[in-house]
């Protein structure tokens, strides 16, 4: 049973109406004119709007406007001796769910009521589930009250309305991943698949077909049929993280696929259509690499139709303090240990410290911490030396220390061994875990080993 605001000029009629409503379990207000409706619109927990076309004092199409700009989700009715087609498409319009034509039997309006009523519910209801799954991933899993961060999110949120490409750059640990999963979370694909493919993990020889899919005996190991990721990701969003790492030949059949949605898989015969929502992500500056030929600048605008930056977390550090406190608590929960809080000297040593590897190298600093601390709060003792002294492997070298040598110095040899000096600090940092120092060093792992070769073969 509802709230039922009745506006009408003519007294009999409006008290019929009243009447007839409560007989049905209504509460009712009453208004003889538009400006007491509006008084009662703005004051009052009204659920349903039944209003004349013509009152006294306004039309009932401008009571309409108000009341949907109050409320858009609760519905209203028109009433009119005068129903034209006309008005009738204009009152729709304006958001009226229908209109009565007077003279109406009272069957007729209880009718009108109900559905109304239950429209409105519905679409309550719609407005409920799309935040509670927006919010879902944004309250729970991205946390972020820097100006920068909450402005990602608010674009992610706008493009999540459509099926537009978006490119996610930034380093390393930055929440890249994350945010592609809010947007297929908050677009209405959140029905469908995300299916995410990290294109620096498959060896080379293997992306056509993990993407387009292969024919049985296509090539050796080929025992069976494959759809390939674009078909697994049919009404869904699919999500190429390290997008720069795709070989070219790879890149342009991936450009085919882009602009037609179109998939031919390898050995196969015949092309399939496919109806997915592309995201990619980068830590590599695309830009840099079309203009050095490592990247189609074709397939670049195709994929970047939507650009997000997430910037690093030494540029929002208003962010650490939220982002320590939920690491604690999960960890916590994982490893069932009663710690809670971070002293405040610590939180100091957290905000001053650099981190390049970003929320995740953060989340791994203070998984340590946790780990270590037997219960209570996160002391400095289990913080790891390089956060307590506020150093980190990372921390570039500051270009006013270096001095050129009186002869000067061979600058390429010089950033070799520089280059040499932090890999190997980096390798056995990371017991001589070649993906985590490349981590650590903010490169991809096939940057890490290209690198490595190179110097090697020096
Ligand atoms: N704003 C955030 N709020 C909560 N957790 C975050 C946030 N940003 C990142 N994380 C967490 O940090 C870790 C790294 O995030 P994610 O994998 O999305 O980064 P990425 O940018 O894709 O990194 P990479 O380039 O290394 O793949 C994840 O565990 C993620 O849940
Ligand atoms: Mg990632």
């Amino acid at each position: 049973m509802a709230e039922i605001l009745v506006c009408d000029d003519e007294t009999n009629l409006r008290e019929l109406l009243c009447l007839a409503l409560e007989g049905h379990g209504h509460r009712t207000l009453a208004a003889a004119n538009g400006a007491e409706a509006l008084r009662l619109l703005e004051q009052s927990a009204w659920e349903l709007l039944i209003t004349d076309l013509r009152l006294p004092d306004m039309s009932g199409l401008d009571l309409l406007r108000r009341a949907k700009e109050l409320a858009p989700d609760r519905p209203a009715l028109l009433m009119t001796a005068f129903a034209s087609a006309a008005t009738a498409v204009t009152a729709m319009k304006e958001g009226a769910f229908d209109y009565l034509e007077k003279p109406f039997v009272m069957e007729e309006l209880h009718l009108a009521v109900a559905r109304a009523l239950e429209q409105g519910a519905l679409q309550r209801e719609n407005i409920r589930l799309r935040q509670a799954v927006g919010e879902r991933v944004s309250a729970e899993e991205i946390i972020g009250i820097s100006v920068a961060m909450r402005r990602v999110l608010e674009l992610a949120r706008r493009a999540a309305r459509t099926d537009a490409s978006v490119l996610i750059t930034g380093e390393s640990g930055t929440g890249k991943e994350l945010v592609a999963r809010f947007i297929h979370n908050c677009s209405v694909r959140v029905k469908g698949p995300f299916v995410a493919v990290n294109c620096a993990a498959v060896p080379e020889g293997l992306i056509e077909s993990e993407l387009f899919g292969h024919a049985r005996g296509a090539f050796t190991g080929a025992v069976a049929n494959r759809p390939g990721l674009f078909v697994e990701a049919e009404h869904g969003t699919l999500f190429l993280d390290e997008i720069g790492e795709t070989p070219m030949p790879v890149q342009a059949k991936l450009l085919r696929a882009v602009q037609e949605r179109l998939v031919r898989p390898v050995g196969g015969v015949g092309e399939r259509a496919v109806d997915v929502r592309l995201l990619a992500a980068t830590n590599r500056d695309l830009r840099e690499e079309t203009a050095s030929g490592r990247f189609r600048e074709d397939l670049l605008y195709r994929i970047n139709v939507v650009h997000l930056h997430l910037p690093p977390l030494r540029e929002r550090r208003e962010d650490i303090p939220l982002l320590a406190a939920r690491f604690v608590e999960c960890h916590a929960r994982k490893y069932g240990l009663g710690i809670h809080g971070i002293a405040p000297e610590v939180m100091d040593c957290l905000l001053r410290y650099h981190f390049p590897g970003n929320v995740r190298e953060l989340s791994n600093v203070v998984e340590g911490a946790v780990a270590l601390t037997v219960e209570g709060r996160v002391e400095m003792e289990a913080l790891p030396e390089a956060v307590r002294c506020g150093q980190s492997a990372g921390t570039p070298v500051v270009a006013g220390e270096f001095r050129l040598p009186e002869g000067g110095l061979d600058l390429e040899a010089h950033l070799a061994a520089l280059e040499a000096s932090a890999m190997d600090q980096a390798l056995e940092a990371c017991q001589g875990s070649k993906t985590r120092a490349a981590e650590l060093l903010g490169m991809s792992f096939r940057t890490f080993r290209y690198r490595m070769g190179k110097l090697v073969g020096r």
